[in-house]
């Protein structure tokens, strides 16, 4: 089995390289920080040594008037990565196989493994899911398909007619987990989610990490059809969302202006990034994400750690199934022109 290898947190950051000030680009989270209504919610935090409320109900509605769904067709997670996990113990028997792309979301295939099943991997074309192959690799073993849209770590997404392609092609067998990270950053949706679920065994995937900044309070949803949501509900463990992140949740899907302007930062940010690493000769896939996938002409572990020593910290390809590219973060307008900045340097050194 593979083991997830998450980005270094700051603490960690910090205690290898000494910098007080790191520039941190390497696990796509908001750089704005946390929603405000978020923070003063969990400010007003109280009855902490009660229970909260199990079935989660008035958090569930909340999701549901959102996205138009009914309450039971909801669950709640303890960050998206729990809901991975659990629909990996749903469909998957030991000797069963569930198709994945790579490089895609790691988390997929040590998800599958847990369960003794075979992760069949499908090399994307040109970073972009190849549906065709996805749907040649399923065969009569096959119980999940896993498709991370946009993709992490190539930030592509699928075009309306690869989406047709996929439902069309995909046996009603086989459950399909679209893992929705980072769609709040799309420039559109071609599929709702209501429209996906009415497919059987089908699970979207959304998280409070990345748009909402709320990465260490671990809260995550999926929608899926009543039976996918019923099994999954009765199989997490209890009280597996705590007070806190519910509170933070409810204030932060409250919180369009901090939504917005996440969106109009990350926008700002590929505007301004885009072009500067153009000129610098790099390629980048086209991104529908918070985060772009460079190729770059160094060792890419090499470029960063040397990045590192400059106070910046990226990941590299190395560790997501994605040699010789690096993924950066998009972030605040300072934060892009330092990781240029550096980049240039490093580059510069290395050409002569
Ligand atoms: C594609 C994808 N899915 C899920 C997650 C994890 O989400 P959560 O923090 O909700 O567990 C990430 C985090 O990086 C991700 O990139």
């Amino acid at each position: 089995m593979k083991t997830y290898a998450p980005g270094e947190s700051m603490e960690q950051l910090r205690r290898r390289y000494g910098h007080a000030e790191i520039v941190k680009l390497n696990a796509n989270e908001n750089p704005l920080g946390t929603s405000p209504k978020a923070r003063a919610a969990l400010r007003e935090l109280d009855d902490l040594n009660l229970y909260g409320d199990d079935t989660y109900t008035l958090l569930r509605e909340t999701l549901g008037a959102r996205f138009r769904l009914p309450p039971r067709q909801i669950v709640l997670g303890h960050g998206s990565n729990e809901l991975i996990a659990l629909a990996a113990a749903i469909f998957l028997a030991p000797g069963d196989s569930a198709v994945m792309g790579i490089p895609s979301f790691s988390l997929f295939h040590i998800a599958v493994r847990a369960q003794q099943a075979q992760a069949i991997e499908v090399p994307l074309r040109d970073g972009v899911h190849d549906i065709a192959a996805m749907l040649d690799a399923v065969d009569k073993d096959t119980k999940m398909l896993f498709l991370c849209d946009p993709n992490n770590p190539t930030g592509t997404a699928l075009d309306a007619a690869a989406w047709k392609k996929l439902l069309a092609g995909l046996s009603p067998s086989v459950a399909l987990i679209v893992d929705r990270a980072y769609s709040e950053y799309m420039d559109r949706l071609h599929l709702d989610a209501r429209a996906l679920v009415e497919r059987p065994r089908t699970l979207v995937l959304h998280t409070a990490s990345k748009i909402y900044g709320l990465a260490s309070l671990r809260f995550g949803y999926g929608f899926g059809d009543e039976e996918t949501i019923g099994a999954m509900n009765a199989r997490r463990i209890p009280y597996n969302v705590s007070k806190a992140a519910v509170a933070a949740a409810l204030a932060a899907l409250d919180d369009e202006e901090f939504v917005e302007l996440s969106i109009a930062t990350n926008v700002a940010g590929k505007a301004q990034l885009s072009p500067e690493l153009q000129r610098l000769g790099l390629d980048i896939f086209p991104s529908q994400a918070n985060f772009l996938s460079v190729g770059i002409p160094i060792d890419a572990t090499r470029a960063c750690e040397e990045l590192l020593e400059r106070g910046i910290a990226v990941r590299s390809g190395d560790a997501l199934s994605m040699p010789g590219r690096l993924r950066i973060t998009i972030g605040t307008e300072p934060q892009n022109r330092a990781v240029i900045a550096a980049l240039s340097e490093l580059l510069a050194g290395w050409r002569a």
